[in-house]
């Protein structure tokens, strides 16, 4: 029977877990973390993380052939395979500050499994990593070894949030790196076994280690830049007055760019996307590619832009001041279907009315009040490093209060800003809505859920990102 261990029972660790656990029944998994409080929540009825679907899988799983727990030191020494899925985060100090991989949770789980192992082990790397990040493993693990035989893998994990448990059943691709050599082949097939027992296999691609490593952080960058590009296509529409909804369509019809992928809204965000890019033009910087990182850049600076670009619109629009006026902010995650705010423009957002002394009152279905606050106060980077490590009582932002209903938050508001497409915001009441606020009440639609003409019908004054031009926003040019 094989025994695989996860360390770091996170967004990607806890559902890839879970979902091997599901399809391979033969294997045992546990997932172990240095948070308990991470720990204790997967094993009760109220999971760590927000996921549609990842409730029943770990409830039909959990206690048979998949455990969380603390003992870290306990299941990797006992594990065949060992997944590694912690933190790494941008660094915040020192060489490479502000793009840099940290790689420290990384290299104390190396050190922490050459120091606990017995047996031969597969190390795999499912966290994020700089390339060549294996070869560092590697040293550490071949170094400490006392005669056992450390095998690595690269195994980067392409799902989504919000749609995590559909794309680990039925993955666009699992990728496998490894070393040439016959031991590293070995231990690939070991891997591809796992995954084979429920995805087609010319879906598994197995590459060398590098390759691996590189094919995350250019998938994510790639991902991110067409973001960008339809962002900044977006801005355009706005001077042109074309409609960047009509735009995106007639585009994705080219075979050669696709549909997916081609919405304009505020600005990306996710624990990867800037983290990935700035890591993937450190490398580059240090190759000496500055071209290239350059290019890369500025995928982030269009995405900074975007977010000011919104904000200064908010504010142009109400007479160039939100002093003093409440507006609400509907949505917070970073995108709908997910918990999850790291890296949410809707902080930037938030921070940029803040400013501009806007009293904000926020209502998104998935986050708490503690971790809105948590977010509105921290530092840039530091939310990605252990709950344990961060600031432990975040002071309080006195101008925002947090609501549990769309309706509460735009009470008596001056205006509205929708920063998540939870499906929920397009079936709002907006004349009920319209019948509370200040007049002239604004509408700014970060994410274009809303049916713009009838909104203008009722009285608001919208503006959505791309889309012609509200009258009143021709007037009230914003510095863009
Ligand atoms: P996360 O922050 O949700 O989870 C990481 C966990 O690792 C935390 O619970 C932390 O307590 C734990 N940890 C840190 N050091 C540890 C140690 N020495 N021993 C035991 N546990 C330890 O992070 P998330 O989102 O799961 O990301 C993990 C990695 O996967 C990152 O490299 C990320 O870039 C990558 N990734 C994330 C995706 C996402 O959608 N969130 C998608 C694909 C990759």
């Amino acid at each position: 029977m094989v025994k695989i261990c996860c360390i770091g029972a996170g967004y990607v660790g806890g559902p890839t877990m879970a979902v091997i656990a599901l399809k391979c029944p033969s294997v045992v998994v546990a997932v172990v973390d240095i948070s308990v409080a991470r720990i204790a929540a997967w094993n009760s009825d109220q999971l760590p993380i927000y996921e549609p679907g990842l409730d029943e899988v770990v409830k039909r799983c959990r206690g048979r052939n998949l455990f969380f727990s603390t003992d870290v030191e306990k299941h990797v020494a006992e594990a065949d395979i060992v997944f590694v899925s912690v933190n790494t985060p941008t660094k915040t100090r020192g060489l490479g500050a502000g793009k840099a991989a940290d790689l420290t949770y990384w290299e104390s789980a190396a050190r922490m499994i050459a120091d606990v192992s017995k047996s031969n082990k597969i190390v795999v790397e499912k966290s994020t990593v700089p390339v060549k990040t294996a070869e560092a493993i590697e040293k550490i693990l071949s170094h400490n070894s006392k005669g056992i035989n450390f095998q690595i893998l690269s195994n980067p994990e392409f799902l989504a949030e919000g749609t995590a448990i559909e794309d680990l059943f039925n993955p666009d691709r699992v990728l496998i790196g490894g070393r040439e050599t016959p031991e590293g082949q070995k231990a690939i097939q070991a891997l591809k076994d796992v995954y084979a027992q429920w995805v087609p296999e010319d879906r598994i691609l197995t590459t060398n280690l590098w390759s691996a490593e590189l094919s995350k952080l250019a998938a994510n960058a790639f991902l991110a830049q067409r973001i960008s590009s339809v962002n900044a296509m977006s801005a355009l529409c706005e001077a042109t007055g074309a409609n960047v909804s009509q735009v995106s369509h007639a585009i994705g019809k080219d075979t050669r760019i696709g549909p997916k992928f081609l919405n304009a809204s505020v600005g990306f965000g996710g624990s990867c996307f800037q983290k990935d890019i700035l890591n993937l033009v450190y490398i580059c910087e240090c190759n000496g590619l500055t071209e290239v990182a350059n290019y890369w850049k500025q995928v982030i600076k269009v995405n900074d832009y975007q977010k000011n670009r919104f904000v200064n619109r908010v504010v142009s629009s109400m007479f160039n001041t939100v002093s003093d006026k409440k507006i609400a902010i509907l949505g917070f995650a970073f995108k709908k279907d997910t918990g999850d705010t790291r890296e949410t423009p809707a902080i930037d957002v938030c921070k940029g009315l803040l400013g501009d002394k806007a009293k904000l009152s926020i209502y998104d279905p998935q986050v708490t009040e503690e971790q809105i606050q948590k977010d509105l106060t921290m530092n840039k980077f530091d939310w990605d490093h252990p709950i344990h490590l961060q600031p432990m009582s975040p002071a309080t932002v006195k101008q925002v209060s947090v609501v549990w209903d769309a309706y509460q938050a735009s009470k008596d508001a001056h205006g509205i800003c929708i920063l998540t497409e939870w499906d929920e915001f397009k079936k709002l009441d907006f004349q009920k809505i319209y019948d509370n606020m200040q007049k002239p009440a604004f509408v700014f639609d970060g994410r274009n859920v809303v049916d713009v003409e009838k909104l203008r019908k009722i009285g608001f004054i919208v503006y959505s990102i791309g889309k012609p031009l509200d009258p009143w926003l021709k007037d009230m040019p914003a510095m863009v």
